[in-house]
């Protein structure tokens, strides 16, 4: 039985183009997914206060706003005011508190005061 000569290239030609038009459509979703996903994360750490916490002042001032090497804060809005939280936190002291003013935006420190401000 002969075969048509023309098929098998047919063939390889269809899972060619099928293959690029496979890809294609994976690169663009991962391009959508790393697009978004980063977004989404930065938006979420600029907004969640406890990340800001966890990632930058937990080490110093414990889990739950307990203390450590640094004092408890988990009463700090009824000893301090918005805008001494938010010094303290910008230009540090020079009782050990670094300034943040190098690590963290003005907005994650508007946030995170504003958050310590409300634990009384
Ligand atoms: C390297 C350790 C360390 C880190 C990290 C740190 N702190 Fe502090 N913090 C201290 C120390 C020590 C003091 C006490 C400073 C003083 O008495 O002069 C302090 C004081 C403070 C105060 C004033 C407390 C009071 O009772 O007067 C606030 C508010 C504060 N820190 C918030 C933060 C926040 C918010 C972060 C994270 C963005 C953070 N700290 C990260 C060590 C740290």
């Amino acid at each position: 039985m002969k075969r048509n000569p023309i098929i098998p290239f047919a063939l390889i030609a269809i899972v060619g183009i099928l293959a690029v038009i496979v890809i294609s459509f994976v690169g663009v979703n991962q391009r959508e997914q790393i697009a978004n996903p980063d977004e989404g994360q930065e938006e979420g750490a600029v907004q969640d206060p406890e990340a800001i916490y966890e990632a930058s002042c937990l080490g110093c001032h414990g889990t739950d706003l307990s203390g450590g090497a640094g004092p408890a804060l988990s009463t700090i809005g009824s000893e301090l005011s918005l805008d001494e939280i938010k010094d303290i936190i910008t230009n540090g002291t020079d009782g050990g508190m670094p300034a943040q003013s190098g690590t963290l935006s003005p907005e994650e420190i508007t946030v995170i005061s504003e958050w310590l401000s409300e634990k009384k």
